[in-house]
């Protein structure tokens, strides 16, 4: 008997939108509970890496909910949920960090996506990063980057999420022995190099 293959749409209660500041407590363990996560994909880093404080976690989300402009906003963050919880959150900016390459296509930059333990596997991450490119598309965003560490798992979540694996050119030494960087290009077909 053959077993069905895997879900991968995301459940149908799951509501993604900008964070707010009372999403602060439910953000923090969100990504804390993730660590563990990590930590089971072999990254024994993610042990002594200390999880985002509350302060930290309390400044950006503030400044992205006073300033939800694209344009302005060094990041803006948002929330999934499921009933009142947040289960899940993503960062994403139309800047991005020195060391990533120039790119005259114009960009946004997934700068951090994390999912509660207890809901991952359900397609939270994925519903984030379809809010993301439906986002994009409005600001007629050429180009989604991202990055993660080269966990294989990671690696095959970002192309599960529609990703393409690409070469880095940036400064950054020993960047591809640690790090992969993605792009995900929306642009048509018939207009891409
Ligand atoms: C990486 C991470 C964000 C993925 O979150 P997620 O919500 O589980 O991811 P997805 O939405 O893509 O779901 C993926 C899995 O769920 C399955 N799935 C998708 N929709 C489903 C559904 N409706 N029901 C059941 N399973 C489902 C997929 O088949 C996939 O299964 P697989 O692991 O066997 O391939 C999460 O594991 C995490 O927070 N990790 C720690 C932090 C981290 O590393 N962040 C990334 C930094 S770059």
């Amino acid at each position: 008997m053959s077993s069905a293959p895997p879900p991968t749409a995301p459940r149908a209660d799951i509501l993604v939108r900008a964070a707010r500041t009372e999403d602060v407590p439910g953000m923090l363990q969100v990504s804390n509970s993730s660590q563990e996560w990590l930590i089971a994909q072999g990254l024994a880093s993610a042990k002594e890496q200390p999880p985002i404080t509350p302060d930290r976690m309390g400044w950006f989300t503030k400044k992205a909910e006073q300033d939800a402009d694209w344009d302005t906003n060094t990041g803006r963050i948002f929330v999934a949920e499921i009933g009142n919880l947040v289960v899940g959150w993503c960062m994403a900016t139309l800047a991005w960090p020195p060391h990533l390459p120039d790119t005259d296509l114009s960009q946004l930059y997934l700068s951090a996506i994390y999912v509660h333990q207890e809901y991952m596997k359900q397609g939270v991450a994925r519903a984030l990063i379809g809010f993301l490119k439906t986002e994009a598309g409005m600001q007629h965003v050429e180009l989604i980057r991202a990055e993660c560490k080269r966990i294989d798992k990671l690696v095959q979540y970002h192309e599960a999420w529609g990703f393409t694996p690409v070469e880095y050119t940036g400064f950054a030494p020993d960047y591809e022995e640690k790090m992969q960087l993605f792009h995900m290009d929306l642009r048509p077909e018939d207009e891409r190099d």
